[in-house]
């Protein structure tokens, strides 16, 4: 077990180091990974790495692709093996990580092909105990891992070790978990085309590297991250069994390491700097805490819950309840885009202009909605000119069978008038060709994600039609680097900017409100926002710019907490069911999302959850009891 480093890591069981990004993590472990192999290569023996897949790695491949195109690094004398592969897939399937090792690593640097040792996943049931053990017999040969990356999914799980797992469990067949599935249904372009199975090292196998170092970037890591550092041992969270490991460190990213005690609760692991957030986050947690309204807070409360030191710098309670009491009442506003002709001290919108022009991004349609759909209508109705820009078609998360129910409808209309038919019924019968051909494989031809496209704008116009916004208030902006690009190998470009830039230019919005900030860097929603983010920085000299505010509205899996909240626009039960009949109309993405925790299956469920939720937060502080909220942070 680690011995403590600094008071404030106190709760920690495993060596953390937080990075200001998710690039900057990845170029300190490729940096350590050249020196273990330059020290390798300097005593003439081989470095022996153990290396993960799926999205979290892929920055650390590219640093390391970097240092050998740039700084001469060479990888001739390492010997690697991954941890995992699907089961049943053949090597050069799409999905494979052979093939996943081949495209990001391994086919850009000088690694000689038979160093390389990656699980067979398309071996006979019968041989999986026999290849398993000579995976283990190979490790053992090479004299043991060097150091292991590893990632972390949402279950806990490291490698394809899925709860349950034992400390002392060795690679092995294993049968994949339903949450572990739903995550990896968008690369497989449905949950149904995911493998059941995959071939895992052991927790025993990854604990007996020589060093370890777990990556982990986005705020959906947070939770389960800060159970593996902070909580027990058990085999319900397989990553916690790296608690017992004395060479483990985590590098993970802010979002990531939003819930640990030292960032979330700092006030109760040392002495801090009383921010006016902080004072605000404590207080908020206080009164959840004791189960109180704020304004019924004493100083005991404060005293006896690690917080005088608050009441003796800036109390007593009764001021400081009052000033965080007020401060959040401030945040409560049925005007999202201010109110004309009102005193607007203390709102968090400006009120003039009166009419504004709003912009709503949206990474995927339905990212709007979910978010902010009650808050949308209400802009509508106040008088903004408001625009919905639709930065993606999310054309990959619509299933075959929805594709192929299109082509028949198109097939149908077009037989209804046969003189007419001719060129809309070529481009079904193609496209109802190309998805009978394509079988299983996770790759659609350009047809089938222009007729997948077309669904979900369809949706999107209802959806936002319930909203009350015109259909020339919509802007489908099809960036590039998605609509040519696929799941964890997108790589936006200029030209993603330079859209942004023009929609930008074009609207010279008033408000702006945006989604993606917290996100896991590779996901489309961080993308997008990383993609405005630049087009934002590059308007330097833009005059409108001056009088643009830009909100941030969160995603379902990882909603605002109160002391986070900058606006607060509460629902009624009217406007949270329109909310809901403006998610419902899109209709193809029932049931693609992934299993939320609790009983709560469906993404439309959650979204009504997490508003209800916060309303029921602002309650219990005291302030106005709402059906629902909807919430925002000014960026
Ligand atoms: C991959 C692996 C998995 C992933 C985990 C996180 O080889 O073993 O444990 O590390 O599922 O996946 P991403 O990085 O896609 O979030």
């Amino acid at each position: 077990m680690k011995q403590t480093s600094t008071e404030a890591e106190q709760f920690e069981k495993i060596p953390t180091r937080i990075f200001d990004s998710a690039d900057a993590a990845a170029r300190t472990l490729a940096n350590r990974i050249a020196e273990i192999i330059r020290e390798k290569a300097g005593k003439g023996e081989q470095a022996v790495l153990g290396l993960a897949t799926g999205s979290t790695p892929v920055r650390l491949y590219q640093q390391l692709i970097r240092m050998h195109k740039e700084d001469g690094l060479s990888f001739k004398n390492v010997v690697t093996f991954n941890l995992d592969e699907y089961y049943g897939l053949n090597r050069d399937h799409p999905e494979s990580y052979y093939r996943f090792m081949q495209e990001q690593l391994f086919s850009h640097i000088d690694i000689p092909q038979e160093n390389v040792h990656v699980p067979p996943g398309n071996i006979e049931r019968k041989d999986a105990f026999g290849a398993c053990q000579e995976y283990e017999a190979a490790i053992k040969k090479f004299g043991g891992i060097d150091l292991q990356v590893l990632g972390i999914g949402r279950t806990g799980h490291i490698g394809f070790n899925e709860p349950g797992s034992t400390v002392d469990s060795r690679t092995r067949l294993v049968t994949l978990d339903s949450l572990t599935r739903r995550d990896a249904a968008r690369d497989f372009l449905g949950e149904e085309n995911v493998p059941r199975y995959a071939i895992t090292m052991g927790v025993g196998t990854i604990m007996e590297a020589r060093e370890i170092v777990l990556l982990a970037w986005g705020a959906g890591k947070a939770g389960v991250i800060q159970r593996a550092i902070e909580g027990p041992v058990i085999e319900s969270l397989p990553a916690s069994m790296l608690q017992g490991h004395a060479g483990i460190t985590f590098y993970i990213d802010q979002a990531a390491s939003s819930q640990l005690t030292r960032l979330r609760y700092p006030w109760l692991v040392g002495p801090v700097e009383w921010t006016p957030r902080l004072i605000r986050q404590s207080i908020v947690w206080l009164a959840n805490h004791v189960n109180k309204p704020i304004l019924k807070l004493v100083d005991a409360h404060y005293g006896e819950n690690g917080m005088s030191s608050l009441v003796t710098e800036l109390g007593p309670a009764y001021n400081l309840n009052i000033r965080i009491f007020n401060e959040i009442q401030h945040t409560i506003t049925g005007w999202p885009g201010g109110k004309s002709n009102a005193d607007d001290t203390y709102r968090p919108e400006r009120a003039e202009p009166g009419k504004k022009r709003v912009l709503v991004l949206s990474p995927e349609p339905q990212d709007d909605v979910l978010g902010m759909g009650a808050t949308l209508s209400r802009l509508v109705q106040q008088g903004h000119e408001v625009t919905v820009a639709y930065q993606t078609s999310g054309s990959l998360a619509v299933s075959d069978e929805e594709a192929s129910n299109a082509t028949n409808i198109i097939l149908g209309a077009a037989s209804l008038d046969p003189a007419n038919a001719h060129t809309s019924s070529a481009f079904a019968s193609q496209v109802k060709q190309e998805l009978a051909a394509k079988g299983t494989e996770p790759s659609d031809s350009k047809s089938i994600r222009q007729l997948k496209g077309l669904i979900r704008k369809e949706e999107a116009r209802a959806s936002l039609k319930v909203c009350g916004i015109a259909e020339d208030q919509i802007r489908f902006m099809d960036l590039p680097f998605y609509e040519n690009g696929r799941y964890r190998q997108f790589k936006p470009q200029s030209v993603d900017v330079q859209a942004t830039v023009e929609l930008l230019e074009a609207i010279k919005p008033h408000q702006i409100f945006v989604t993606g900030k917290l996100a896991d860097p590779s996901s489309v929603p961080a993308i997008t926002y990383n993609v405005f983010q630049q087009a934002w920085d590059s308007l330097q000299n833009a005059a409108w710019k001056q009088d643009c505010w830009v909100w941030l509205y969160r995603d379902v899996e990882n909603p605002c907490e109160v002391h986070e909240i900058d606006m607060a626009v509460p629902c009624s039960p009217e406007e949270l069911s329109k909310k809901i009949e403006a998610i419902y109309q899109h209709r193809s993405q029932h049931n693609q999302n992934p299993l939320s925790e609790g009983d709560v299956r469906e993404i439309w469920q959650q979204a009504e959850r997490n508003n209800r939720t916060m309303a029921h937060h602002y309650d219990a502080l005291g302030l106005a009891e709402y059906e629902a909220i909807e919430s925002f942070q000014k960026l």
